[in-house]
């Protein structure tokens, strides 16, 4: 699975629960995340559909939610939020690309 090397983020920037988009400066370029907070828990992925290279938002920030799955914008490929892996749709068995996310206390 191709991954991105880390950014930094403010856990305070994001509300305690669901999905969120943000840009961050990855590999010397400016990238939109999706990024998933549980509590503590953070998960953050590209914001690029492995079908056709889409924004998986419908707006900035705006996403489709259906059963717990991200579902993506432009034709509707489902993706589980465990690993990002799509299960629905027309690139079943493709990824989204994780992001590093390690959360540090501020200080
Ligand atoms: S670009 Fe996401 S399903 Fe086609």
């Amino acid at each position: 699975m191709e991954s991105v090397s880390g950014s930094l983020i403010e856990l305070a920037d994001w509300p305690p629960e669901g999905l969120s988009e943000t840009e961050v400066g990855l590999d010397g370029e400016r990238q939109s995340l999706v990024v998933l907070r549980r509590g503590e828990d953070v998960k953050a992925w590209l914001n690029v559909c492995p079908h056709a290279g889409r924004r998986l938002d419908w707006a900035p920030g705006k996403f489709l939610v259906d059963k717990g799955r991200l579902v993506c914008a432009a034709h509707g490929a489902s993706f589980e939020l465990e690993q990002g892996q799509c299960v629905a749709g027309p690139c079943v068995g493709a990824s989204l690309v994780p992001v590093a996310v390690v959360v540090a206390a501020a200080g």
